[in-house]
């Protein structure tokens, strides 16, 4: 049995911003190569600043702690500042995650990357 840390159990029992964004500004769907799961990514934008973030995943435990931090971490900042979110820092932030489970945590930033590049791309249009 792998041990979790506080955090990680915190976030996964309540974990935040879960959910849909109707109308989002950017949208982003990953799959986890390793296990199969997936995680969808919602994010509302003004003037390039993360407004609202939401997600849905279809993963485990540690996919749901990383998500709810990493939807933490990205309210508030601006996208180029939200990009350079990576899994480590989310693993760090929840003071760790089991060797075995740190490929959870792809899927939260990956969601995260590509709901920006996705707004990025629409705004462009
Ligand atoms: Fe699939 Fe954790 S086992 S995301």
């Amino acid at each position: 049995m792998p041990v979790y840390s506080k955090k990680v159990m915190d976030h996964f029992t309540k974990p935040r911003n879960v959910g849909v964004i109707e109308n989002p500004d950017g949208y982003g769907k990953v799959g986890n190569p390793v296990c199969g799961d997936l995680m969808e990514m919602y994010i509302k934008v003004e003037d390039d600043i993360i407004k609202d973030i939401k997600f849905k995943t279809f993963g485990c435990g540690s996919a749901i702690a990383t998500s709810s931090m990493v939807t933490e971490l990205a309210i508030g900042k601006n996208i180029d500042e939200a990009l350079k979110i990576t899994r480590n820092d989310v693993a760090n932030e929840l003071d760790g995650l089991p060797p075995q489970k740190m490929h959870c945590s792809n899927l939260a930033a990956d969601a995260l990357h590509a709901a920006i590049e996705d707004y990025k791309k629409k705004k462009k249009k």
